[in-house]
């Protein structure tokens, strides 16, 4: 067997962010240790080892600086052990390394690097008390000019002002300049906090070429152009953008009379340098602590401690109608006591009310919108379907006009219908060759809100509502939308439907695309004397820009997420985020009517529980874990893409499959590919107009002879159990979440060759007849796609003013409650009627699945591409369509 180790420096290429990098850097000195322990290199292997140790070396000496564990001293440590060919204890302690970074196991454990003396003294510790606090374990950044403490006087400081009483466990990492200290935050997850001393310097002393792609990013965010004055300070404010969740401390020696407060308000806590480091230490403690707190999580479970007696209507409350029942047992032991002990509907004692909160359930919510970036947060126990019926009803009304994609969840359809307003259908972009549409074009938002205008109606459009991201993955320009639509329509209210995105929040190139983001970003720009200024000069040039005119804009913001579709929530568990400068003024009274409209009165505490839980979680290790489910989904594209055998039947979408030229300033096709290995994606998501999820992963399996419905439910799940959601003609969507793990990409990898290997041996067994069918098959998944239709029009009588865009969809839906109004008739019955010269009005929504969004809605006339559409749909789950009836229409009658 050869003899390989595999990191050289010029493949980084390979390797998709800087924990692959650092771990195969480890990983590879492992495997050369071992070879030197086993002694057994002739000379040339010997001098080809010792060049890639000395390579190994350099790289983890300049990676390691940004982490505490294991630490430089350790990098040391066996360094020494390699020069002194003490090549037992070198490979001894690499590999207990590597064992305890791979497994994650060095947090809750870090004896692999700690001395000995160390080792003894956290034995004598109690046990409990030892395993609680290690198994939370943090890192701290401290940024330093260096100018008053050397970096082991500062890491012995703190570990002086350390309690064995001390809840949680850090270790400290000192670091001089703001740009170490912006490397550290983009490698190092374990970072919970940040030190900053005022007067740091921009530039790190370090040579940073080898890992410059992994911190690409921090040049596109184009911070330096913005850094004036203290540094210090003005690091605090970009980790603010980056790490909104991180706790900021710092240390100047500037007057508390003199300090702005933009300074006070950034930071949690001012030091003076002179002050006892003791005072940091318990501050660090103190706010990471606020962070860890569940309050209603916590409540809940100090209730179900309690002995109560149940007087009122829910037997199942404490286990009492299960645990003595003969015949209900097994059910509670499934789910176990506590949840049991947990089912109430107490509103007092220590709980709240979720319809009128004023304690636990209050904090839990401020927490959240603290850790969303919002301005208030609002619970939902009934999925995002209701949050955005509450947020519609709260902001619109009957005669407004709202912006709609027409692709959206037909939750906004119907709380369209609730509340009256007009849709104005906006059409997406068709991706025809795959059956699936991508997002609405920025041209289309604007050509529709143009035509509103024209026609005088601008006042009476009230929303834009988008869905960002989409099912498969395509994520807007928030950013540019709201700028440009706020151009047109100051008070513009968007609502951004984020259902697929509560994730986003939290790692900074996604968070760049939410609708909190950009909220808070465009409330500040329009606040500001730099852009007034820039509005006027705008005005005077010959050709000026349209650009929100600051005395008008108003941000008002809304997002509705499914926290339970990709975060940890209980099943829907889901979130409202408003960013609103007139929700107090305005909304308040009719969002908290909308709120008890929707809500029960009855609300399950369990989810109300796993959404502060959750949020305690994503506030910890939400970086960390959606970075890890990018890299999971990257390796997945990866892998398939280069797979030969995967290859032959399957491909997976790339970037310009989804989004048209057009729409990609960046110029960028796909993330991964075999012979140029990664592409940075940080460019495109400054600039284009549409990106793609990565995490959303389309497989198109129109090659393998086999529609996307067979192929998820006969081979996926059939056969591996293998769940996905959704599909299209000729494609099948994957999705990797902060629960993917290693193995389930394995898993996807080896059930995907087994299938590869089954169309093979099925091919081979195939009589030339049944070759011609596949072959036909094959053609039709890949060549003949029905176009996609886009919105055709209501019909008159619903029409909002004549010609104008926008329905009355209200009044075709309670019209068709008159049955003498309407009439059903078969899908192929239809293009004879419309050839005869009837319009065909639809008198309810029609909802196939997939794709899951109307393709009729009350109101609407049926166009020959929607029908031709609808004939070709091979689906069997078509809501609003009766195979015995046919669809319901309104009669001629009825529309005279
Ligand atoms: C875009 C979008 N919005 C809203 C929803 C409804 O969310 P929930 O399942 O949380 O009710 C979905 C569901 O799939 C969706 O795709």
């Amino acid at each position: 067997m050869s003899k390989e180790a595999n990191l050289t420096k010029s493949q980084y290429k390979n390797y998709f962010n800087i924990s692959q990098y650092r771990n195969e850097a480890w990983y590879s000195l492992k495997q050369i240790a071992n070879y030197f322990n086993q002694g057994q290199l002739d000379n040339i292997e010997n001098q080809n080892f010792k060049e890639k140790v000395s390579s190994a070396f350099s790289t983890l000496k300049l990676i390691e600086k940004y982490y505490a564990y294991p630490g430089i001293d350790f990098i040391h440590e066996i360094e020494e052990f390699y020069l002194q060919e003490q090549y037992e204890e070198f490979c001894q302690s690499v590999s207990d390394l590597v064992r305890s970074i791979v497994s994650d196991s060095y947090r809750s454990n870090r004896s692999a690097t700690e001395s000995e003396e160390k080792r003894k003294r956290m034995l004598k510790e109690d046990e409990i008390q030892l395993s609680q606090s290690r198994d939370r374990y943090f890192e701290v950044i401290f940024v330093d000019d260096g100018s008053m403490d050397s970096e082991e006087t500062i890491k012995e400081k703190f570990e002086y002002a350390r309690s064995e009483e001390d809840e949680f466990t850090y270790e400290i990492i000192v670091l001089s300049s703001l740009e170490d200290a912006l490397i550290a935050l983009l490698f190092n997850p374990n970072i919970q906090a940040c030190i900053i001393r005022s007067g740091i310097s921009y530039k790190s002393a370090f040579d940073l070429e080898e890992i410059k792609p992994f911190i690409a990013g921090i040049d596109l965010m184009q911070f330096q152009d913005r850094l004036e004055g203290d540094l210090g300070h003005e690091l605090g404010e970009v980790i603010k953008e980056i790490r909104p969740e991180l706790d900021l401390f710092y240390l100047t020696d500037i007057p508390v009379d003199e300090l702005d407060t933009e300074t006070l308000s950034c930071f949690n806590r001012v030091f003076y340098r002179t002050e006892d480091l003791k005072e940091i230490h318990l501050s660090l403690l103190f706010f990471l602590k606020e962070r860890f707190n569940t309050p209603f999580f916590s409540a809940l479970v100090d209730y179900s401690k309690k002995p109560t007696g149940v007087f009122h209507a829910m037997p199942i409350s404490r286990g009492n109608s299960i645990f003595r029942s003969q015949w209900l047992r097994d059910f509670g032991e499934f789910y176990g006591r506590n949840i049991f002990l947990a089912e109430t509907s107490a509103t007092t004692g220590g709980l709240d009310s979720l319809l009128q909160p004023t304690g636990p359930l209050k904090k839990a919510q401020e927490l959240a919108s603290k850790a969303y970036g919002s301005q208030n947060t609002f619970f939902v126990t009934n999925g995002t379907s209701t949050a955005n019926k509450i947020v519609l009803q709260a902001l619109v009304e009957p005669d407004d006009v709202v912006l709609i994609d027409r692709d959206c969840h037909k939750s906004h359809h119907y709380g369209l219908v609730l509340s009256g307003a007009y849709p104005v259908y906006l059409d997406s972009y068709p991706v025809e060759k795959y059956s699936m549409y991508g997002a609405v074009p920025l041209e289309e938002i604007k050509h529709k809100l143009l035509a509103l205008k024209d026609a005088g109606r601008l006042d009476k459009v009230k929303m834009l509502l988008l869905t960002n991201c989409t099912f498969d993955g395509i994520i807007y320009n928030v950013k540019r939308v709201m700028e440009e639509v706020l151009a047109i329509k100051p008070d513009m209210i968007f609502l951004w439907d984020e259902a697929w995105f509560a994730f986003a929040g939290f790692t900074p190139i996604y968070r760049q695309r939410t609708g909190m983001y950009v909220a808070n970003f465009l409330q500040r720009k329009y606040q500001s004397a730099e852009y007034r200024k820039e509005y006027e000069e705008n005005l005077k040039s010959d050709s000026p820009k349209p650009l929100p005119d600051p005395d008008l804009v108003k941000i008002r913001v809304y997002t509705t997420q499914s926290t339970h579709k990709t975060l940890s929530s209980l099943r829907q568990g889901s979130m409202i985020h408003i960013y609103d400068e007139l929700f107090k003024r305005k909304t308040e009274d009719s969002f908290h009517e909308a709120y008890k409209t929707h809500t029960s009165t009855s609300p399950n505490y369990q989810i109300l529980a796993s959404l502060d839980a959750g949020r305690r979680q994503v506030q910890f290790e939400g970086y960390e874990m959606v970075e890890k489910s990018i890299e999971m989904a990257m390796v997945l594209r990866s892998k398939i893409t280069s797979h030969p055998r995967l290859k032959k039947y399957f491909d997976i979408l790339r970037v310009e499959n989804n989004i048209p030229s057009q729409y990609r300033k960046s110029g960028i096709t796909e993330y991964y590919n075999k012979s140029n290995g990664w592409v940075r994606m940080e460019e495109a998501w400054a600039e284009d107009e549409f990106v793609l999820d990565p995490t959303k992963i389309n497989l198109f399996v129109g090659r393998a002879g086999v529609d996307g419905d067979t192929f998820k439910n006969k081979y996926l799940m059939d056969q591996f159990g293998i769940q996905i959601n959704k599909t299209s003609r000729n494609t099948v969507l994957f999705m990797t979440n902060i629960g993917t793990t290693r193995s389930s990409v394995a898993y996807l990898i080896s059930v995907l060759l087994k299938i590869a290997d089954q169309l093979d041996e099925r091919i081979a067994a195939m009589s030339d007849t049944q070759l011609k069918n596949m072959e036909r098959t094959i053609k039709s998944l890949t060549e003949k796609t029905p176009p996609l239709p886009d919105f055709s029009r209501f019909h008159e009588s619903f029409q909002a003013v004549p010609g104008v865009p926008g329905g009355n969809i209200r009044k075709a839906y309670f019209m068709a409650y008159d049955e003498t109004k309407c009439e059903y008739i078969r899908r192929t019955e239809c293009k004879k009627a419309m050839k005869n010269g009837r319009e065909i009005v639809s008198a309810s929504f029609v909802i196939p699945y997939p794709p899951g969004f109307p393709i009729l809605v009350p109101g609407q006339v049926l166009s020959k591409d929607i029908l031709e559409f609808f004939i070709n749909l091979d689906v069997k789950e078509i809501h609003g369509y009766r195979d015995d009836l046919g669809i319901r229409v309104f009669t001629k009658e009825a529309l005279a």
